[in-house]
């Protein structure tokens, strides 16, 4: 399959396009005409062609996750560059490449590290919404609009660090992988580099959404012989099934405590628990869900901004081991085009983990349809 033919035409001119823009929280975002500027030194100018909806976006939408705003939201994309700026040297015009939160600047300590993937050169825990020069690419009605997590997907065309694209495989078919921006290395990752699941096990996924069904991915990858899927919408079991969880529990169903049922379920609690849900509630849930002495809990979920994790120490004074990780701790680009590839071979399943596909005009529905609990993954199509 050919790279796709863009125009040089737009390369040094600003693009005028549409883009969903997210004014304040708790309202819906709306489709307006936006400028996008030129890329400068270091910058990469892409043309969206898809983009997931991904739990995160509808936190910062709900107000409990907080980035300055007005913003161009979404961090999940798959696109064409359409021009670089200067000194810009892993991409060229016409590459396919996927839109990543997390980059990978190749220098910083956090890179230098053989396992760290938490890159220093962007503060996404307290995002400002702007390029690394302190100023915006987006203009919308003669406003200057901020950018998400450096990357703004829900835009027909967007402006990015170079370190924070990553290049794939020409091949690769775009309206599908945009997930393997975020929801499968995040969840798959957790299974197989942050928990290293081990063959035989017996894992537990609170949350049933686009993350917690790669984590489902991931454990099944990995040998998992049972998992347990906790979610409080039922409608998420039939695929979570499908997906490979052997046994679904609605917490509401029950009197206790989930984790006591866990616990009773397994004997002594599960070898490995996943959160990929995001509240505090359910984060104590999973540590008291793994077995206390050699169980190990992975936080996935974002928590609500300020928001304090409490438990009793003693939980972990047993041998119990609490880890997180952000985006699978895979470093960006350098091993999620190993992951597009491992998808092409049909060694990782991300067609199941996307139920909806709209057009990028319906993306209220898309919301609409993630707030509701109708969707796994929603992917937008440019
Ligand atoms: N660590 C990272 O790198 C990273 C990356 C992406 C997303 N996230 C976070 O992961 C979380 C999940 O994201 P997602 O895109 O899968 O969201 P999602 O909305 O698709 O899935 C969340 C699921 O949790 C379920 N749920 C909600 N409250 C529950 C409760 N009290 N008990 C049981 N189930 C409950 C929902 O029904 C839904 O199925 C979010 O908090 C998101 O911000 C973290
Ligand atoms: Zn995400
Ligand atoms: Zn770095």
């Amino acid at each position: 399959m050919k790279p796709a033919k863009l125009s040089v035409e737009t390369t040094g001119k600003v693009i005028i396009c549409r883009a969903a823009i997210a004014w304040r929280s708790n309202a819906p975002l709306s489709i307006e005409e936006v400028e996008v500027d030129p890329p400068k030194a270091g910058e990469v100018r892409i043309k969206v062609i898809s983009s997931g909806i991904c739990g995160t976006d509808n936190h910062i939408i709900e107000g409990t996750l907080k980035t300055p705003l007005p913003a161009i939201l979404g961090h999940e994309g798959a696109g064409v560059v359409e021009s670089i700026g200067e000194g810009v040297s892993s991409v060229k015009p016409g590459d396919k490449v996927l839109l990543t939160a997390v980059p990978q600047c190749r220098k910083c300590d956090s890179c230098l590290h053989a396992k760290g993937n938490c890159c220093l050169k962007e503060d996404i825990f307290s995002p400002v919404g702007l390029m690394l020069d302190g100023t915006s690419r987006f203009t919308c009605r003669g406003r200057k609009v901020h950018n998400f997590f450096g990357t703004s997907t829900f835009t027909e065309y967007t402006v990015m660090h170079e370190i924070s694209v990553v290049k794939i495989n020409d091949a690769a078919p775009l309206e599908n992988v945009c997930i393997i921006a975020c929801a499968i290395p995040t969840g798959y990752g957790a299974a197989v580099n942050t928990a290293q699941v081990t063959p035989g096990s017996t894992c537990v996924v609170f949350g049933l959404g686009g993350v917690g069904s790669a984590v489902v991915l991931g454990c099944k990858a990995a040998g998992a012989a049972r998992i347990i899927g906790i979610d409080i919408n039922e409608g998420k079991f039939a695929r979570a099934k499908a997906l490979g969880v052997t046994d679904c529990l609605n917490p509401r169903n029950f009197k206790k405590p989930i984790q006591e049922v866990v616990v009773e379920m397994t004997g002594f609690g599960a070898d490995f628990t996943f959160e990929a849900i995001g509240t505090i509630e359910t984060m104590v849930s999973a540590l008291e869900s793994c077995n206390l002495s050699y169980g190990v809990c992975v936080i996935i979920g974002s928590s609500p901004t300020k928001s304090q994790l409490s438990f009793d120490p003693i939980k972990l004074q047993s041998g119990r081991i609490l880890k997180g990780c952000l985006l699978g701790e895979y470093k960006t680009r350098d091993h999620i085009p190993l992951l597009v590839n491992d998808y092409m071979k049909k060694k990782i399943d991300v067609d199941s983990v996307i139920s909806h596909k709209l057009p990028f005009i319906k993306i209220k529905e898309g919301f609409d349809l993630l707030q509701s609990g109708k969707c796994i993954r929603c992917v937008l199509l440019f």
